[in-house]
């Protein structure tokens, strides 16, 4: 575990302190107060938060902590669309621009609150139409278009539970969160457009819903003309919408009702569905995204993920608009068609705040200043990170060259299952480059050692949260022993799964992950289930997985393969299990190396010693080996 880690502390890395006036001017003020007030009465805290927002019938009880069970605002009746929509529609901001998305060639869609809602309404009303209901779970795969968002929020007003898949997975991963989930719809596009080119979704779909009984109907968002053929079971996203009425009275929820399922890797190869429930995730994404990025009325906001990643819920979808925030999204890429389009992107849209992932960092430190360069950034006022650790190098360029030495960066530390931020440097406070920052108000954490006690400032230990919070995870879909293993783990604590530093003053510097997730540019990869994925190419006996350091990505994977008898290693056969990992798991997933080997490390009892074999191939020392087999 922590002696893996070569635990360097960054001493001789310069610290920042941002200009008074981002603190004077910053929602949240000044922090220690902050966090004071919060650790002298918690439910006070959250209780204050909450009644920013709109509730059916307000709660009963802040919070009912039952370990490691834990509800928030017990009783409480809301509708989150109707916070996110409505709430801004019915005050000053009815004609506000909610989101701007911009595709490939010019494109632009621009949508106030009112239209936002409209829409929503009447994809909400037809979803109705054909059948589904409240508790119903809906599959959303979809490129990075507005009808994306226009989903999410359809299934949040009629109370169905979005289970939305990222675009980049392979048939045999959609299908198992198909099936997992009970999917009874599936909502898609004909294609994503990727770097000029169509790539087909729809295809993948095709093939996912084989052996998927539990799906009555697959919406199709059809992008290309001549349009592509609907069959049976299968409906125009738009002709459904045809004369539906744009007012649908938003369903109301109990706050503890499952809001949405969002698949994470896990230590198996089956991913964990993780389940958020309505009040509290509300609760959670609105708070971090007004206080965090400190989002005002005049801020135009860019977060460069996915919807179909937890950030792109919380913090593309959710937390924004349920401040009543300008969202920019873009199906750009930040290399097409040339290095210099998200600066462009920048400049145009005058962004304030923009929040992305260490590896576009590095890649664009990669590509050279020159581009970034060539563009006026000066609206920037925040910037941020988030998915893995920001390493000094990439910090102090981000700072300097796209921050221009001015604005603070906010590098958030958080999970799928924590669904909003836990530990940051607020805007205005003096920033640790590598480190991530200290537990905002609202969050306890701490670095403890095996049985939970804390560990020297200095010295590696495991990330933990001391106390539930209202964005938590509630449980796994359908296996709550999963879920039961996060607080059980390190007793009475929520064991995070991160390696961790703490040092004198209370800054936090995360490490990567104590377990067998690998997390490649951003995306979280199982190890397991990359092996599983090889093992069924009927070429395959064993495999292996490991991650290994990489300057832009983060890691790559790298895989040991053991061949049944009767196949022998070529670079065909290697292309072979690269193509059959691509349309299986996605091509996020996809190996960058793969060694045909005759033997892998094992333990006495057969399990597979995947430090063994990323010590022989970073010429380290292996550490203990006394259970290694022979
Ligand atoms: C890692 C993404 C260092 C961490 C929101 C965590 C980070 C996992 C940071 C969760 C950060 C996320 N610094 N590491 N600022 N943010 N991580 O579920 O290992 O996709 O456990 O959620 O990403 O990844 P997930």
């Amino acid at each position: 575990m922590t002696e893996d880690f070569d635990v360097r502390l960054v001493e001789d890395v310069k610290s920042y302190t941002p200009d008074p006036q981002y603190r004077k001017n910053a929602w949240m003020g000044d922090y220690q107060k902050v966090y004071n007030e919060f650790l002298a009465n918690p439910d006070a805290f959250w209780e204050k938060m909450a009644k920013e927002l709109d509730w059916i019938k307000p709660w009963d009880k802040v919070k009912e902590w039952n370990y490691p069970y834990a509800k928030w605002f017990t009783g409480a009746r809301l509708n989150v669309s109707a916070n996110c929509l409505d709430r801004h529609v019915h005050n000053s901001r009815r004609n506000k621009v909610a989101l701007i998305w911009k595709g490939e060639g010019g494109s632009e869609q621009i949508f106030t609150y009112q239209k936002l809602l409209s829409q929503v309404a009447r994809f909400a009303n037809a979803l109705k139409k054909i059948g589904v209901k409240k508790g119903d779970t809906v599959c959303i795969y979809m490129p990075l278009v507005p009808e994306q968002v226009i989903a999410m929020l359809a299934c949040a007003r009629i109370g169905a539970v979005h289970s939305v898949v990222f675009g980049g997975f392979g048939a045999a991963a959609l299908n198992m969160r198909i099936k997992d989930a009970d999917a009874k719809v599936v909502i898609t596009a004909d294609i994503t457009i990727r770097r000029g080119k169509a790539i087909q979704l729809k295809a993948i779909v095709d093939e996912a819903i084989i052996n998927a009984p539990t799906v009555e109907n697959v919406v199709v968002l059809r992008r290309r003309e001549p349009k592509v053929d609907l069959h049976e079971k299968e409906m125009d996203f738009y002709e459904m919408m045809e004369g539906m009425p744009d007012v649908c009275p938003p369903e109301e929820m109990d706050a503890e009702d499952r809001f949405f399922i969002l698949y994470t890797s896990g230590s198996t190869g089956k991913p964990k569905g993780i389940v958020h429930t309505c009040g509290g995730y509300m609760v959670g994404t609105y708070y971090t995204s007004k206080y965090i990025f400190d989002i005002k009325d005049n801020d135009t906001f860019w977060c460069t993920a996915d919807p179909g990643w937890i950030t792109g819920h919380s913090y593309i979808v959710y937390g924004p608009l349920a401040v009543g925030a300008t969202v920019f999204i873009t199906e750009l890429t930040p290399d097409y068609p040339d290095a210099g389009s998200f600066w462009n992107l920048v400049e145009e849209q005058k962004i304030t705040i923009f929040y992305t992932a260490p590896t576009a960092i590095r890649m664009f430190m990669k590509m050279g200043e020159s581009w970034p360069n060539k563009y006026d950034l000066s609206s920037l006022r925040i910037i941020g990170s988030v998915g893995e650790p920001l390493n000094p190098e990439a910090f102090e360029w981000y700072y300097r060259v796209i921050g221009k030495s001015r604005t603070p960066i906010v590098d958030t530390w958080w999970q799928t299952e924590t669904g909003m931020h836990m530990i940051t440097t607020m805007i205005g406070e003096t920033m640790h480059p590598g480190f991530a920052g200290k537990p905002i108000p609202g969050v306890e954490a701490d670095v403890v050692d095996k049985d939970g006690k804390p560990v020297k400032p200095g010295t590696g230990g495991l990330l933990v949260i001391k106390s539930p919070w209202p964005a938590m995870l509630r449980t796994v879909y359908k296996d709550d022993e999963r879920y039961r293993k996060y607080w059980e783990t390190i007793p009475g604590v929520y064991a995070v799964g991160d390696l961790a530093v703490k040092s004198d003053d209370g800054y936090i510097m995360i490490l990567g992950r104590s377990d067998d997730i690998i997390i490649v540019s951003g995306h979280n990869i199982g190890t397991a289930e990359v092996e599983s994925a090889l093992v069924s190419h009927n070429a395959v006996a064993e495999a292996a997985v490991i991650g290994k350091p990489d300057v832009v990505k983060g890691n790559s994977i790298k895989a040991f393969v053991i061949l049944r008898v009767g196949n022998a290693p070529s670079d065909r056969l290697k292309q072979d299990l690269l193509h059959h990992v691509r349309t299986t798991l996605g091509p996020i997933a996809m190996p960058h190396e793969i060694d045909f080997v005759d033997k892998l490390p094992k333990t006495r009892s057969g399990k597979i010693m995947r430090r063994v074999l990323k010590a022989q191939e970073m010429g380290m020392d292996p550490g203990d080996i006394s259970t290694l087999e022979e």
